[in-house]
């Protein structure tokens, strides 16, 4: 007999193939007759304790659940999920047992073909959410499933899968070995399986379809669950991929793919990948599998991870620096000119205070100026708490401390750290008591080589110093306040 024949008729007959489960078969029943009702799907769902949480759960998702409303009957989860859907996630569950009872053939990489198959249904129902596509749930069904075919003939044929593993691992792709030996490839033997478990067309669609790229225009609509597991699958194999340069290649064309196929922009791709990782391994916790079966294969796509967001990061964080630097002259341009039509002392200050809290963006910015004698006082100030201080807290000039120093001194200090340096005596309990914070910084605001008080900016609960830059910019407003005050100062 012909060796593709034969295991045509083994993968329908064998005994050695676990049957779908009794639900399954009473759930698609059921759902054929259209006079049926969600309370008598729910009864039946009702007696699986996991299948009643998993369908729950899915209506109680984000992608259902899109108002405020908790789904707590199964009834009305039928309702929103549809009984698609419901049939979808009940088929997912069913799998998700047959592929586990497969596992024990030694020659094949169980793990590795398990978290591939997660993957891809994963990537799956990540590309489906972001198309819209109908069903969610089936999209994760058939990622999941796509090559059940691999896995059935590594049971049924050991002896010949082993040679199929040896051409693969002298170079050969996956199909042209299987083709070779077994006459036959794992898209058409996963067909013949999913159609022994009378699975939905759709599902024996993406098993028998998912590497035919580009074929002949198909009815789109029919066969776009064939483009999401093709796409799901490139996903995952790159995200396994340990080259780094086959990896940049090959992600390049996965994307090409997901932009013509699915109309899927770059950022979005990157975006699915990215979270893609995080996602499996939920997937992993959801499905009570042991996360330590997975961690050196897991580890591969992390790294990359890792290093990607590390970079992306980078930028995040110099884009965020320039944005403040954008925003730090924009307010001091305002200020320099607001400066022009200022009058007072007072408004010099208040000006300055407010244009440093907006423009550095700190967390408090006080004002410290000799109102009474032998006294530093809070005469002004933005941000938390400070009302409060204003008016009433001040500091005694004989206690010294770091904000009487650069007032006498006219030194600007940044203090790091502030509560490790209270017995040091260069910071007083008393600054502490005003200012709770961990760091801070002073600047003594001068006209005419006289002070006028000392502005102090807070990094609050942070024990970062604060950062050099912001610094000088403080340093910069005053600058620019000492020129008009230097004019006030003499002519009043
Ligand atoms: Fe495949
Ligand atoms: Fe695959």
């Amino acid at each position: 007999m012909d060796i593709k024949l034969k295991i045509k008729t083994m993968v329908e007959t064998t005994r050695d193939i676990p049957a779908m489960p009794q639900i399954w078969i009473k759930i698609r029943e059921m759902t054929q007759h259209l006079n049926i009702s969600a309370t008598m799907i729910a009864n039946e769902i009702l007696k699986d304790q996991g299948m009643t949480s998993r369908i729950l759960k899915a209506a109680n998702s984000a992608t259902y659940a899109g108002y405020n409303q908790k789904i707590a009957t199964v009834t009305n989860a039928i309702v929103l999920l549809g009984f698609n859907e419901v049939r979808n996630i009940i088929v997912g569950l069913a799998v998700f047992n047959m592929l586990e009872k497969l596992k024990s053939n030694k020659r094949f990489n169980f793990k590795e073909f398990w978290l591939h198959s997660l993957a891809t249904g994963v990537a799956a129902r990540m590309l489906a959410e972001h198309v819209q596509y109908k069903n969610i749930e089936e999209a994760f069904v058939a990622g999941l499933l796509h090559d059940v075919g691999k896995l059935v003939v590594s049971q049924l044929m050991p002896k010949e899968y082993d040679e199929v593993m040896l051409r693969i691992e002298n170079g050969m792709d996956d199909l042209s070995a299987e083709n070779e030996v077994f006459h036959a490839d794992h898209q058409v033997i996963g067909q013949w399986l999913a159609e022994r478990w009378h699975l939905p067309d759709v599902l024996i669609r993406a098993c028998s379809l998912h590497h035919r790229d580009g074929m002949e225009k198909r009815q789109k609509s029919r066969f776009r669950i064939v483009d999401i597991v093709s796409i799901a699958n490139d996903m995952a194999h790159l995200i396994f991929s340990s080259d780094k340069s086959d990896r940049n290649q090959n992600a390049h064309q996965c994307q090409t793919k997901a932009l013509s196929l699915l109309t899927i922009s770059k950022d979005n791709w990157s975006r699915i990948v990215r979270n893609l990782a995080e996602n499996v391994r939920k997937e992993i916790d959801e499905y009570n599998l042991s996360e330590s079966d997975f961690e050196s294969l897991l580890t591969t796509f992390e790294d990359d991870d890792q290093e990607t967001h590390q970079t992306e990061k980078l930028y995040q964080e110099m884009n965020h620096e320039l944005n403040e630097r954008v925003q730090e002259l924009s307010v001091l341009n305002d200020f320099s000119a607001a400066l022009l039509a200022v009058e007072t002392l007072e408004q010099v200050q208040n000006l300055l205070l407010e244009s440093i809290y907006k423009g550095i963006a700190f967390n408090r910015v006080l004002f410290f100026t000799p109102e009474k004698k032998g006294f530093l006082v809070v005469s002004a100030g933005f941000g938390a708490d400070v009302s409060k201080l204003i008016g009433n807290t001040s500091l005694e000039i004989e206690k010294k401390g770091v904000i009487v120093n650069c007032f006498f001194e006219q030194k600007v200090t940044n203090v790091l750290n502030a509560a490790s340096h209270l017995f040091s005596e260069v910071i007083a309990q008393q600054e502490l008591n005003i200012l709770r914070c961990a760091s801070f910084a002073c600047v003594p605001l001068t006209a005419n080589e006289k002070t006028l008080g000392v502005i102090v900016v807070d990094n609050h609960i942070s024990s970062d110093p604060v950062p050099d830059q912001r610094l000088s910019a403080v340093v910069t407003f005053c600058n620019q306040a000492s020129l008009v005050l230097k004019r006030l100062v003499k002519s009043s």
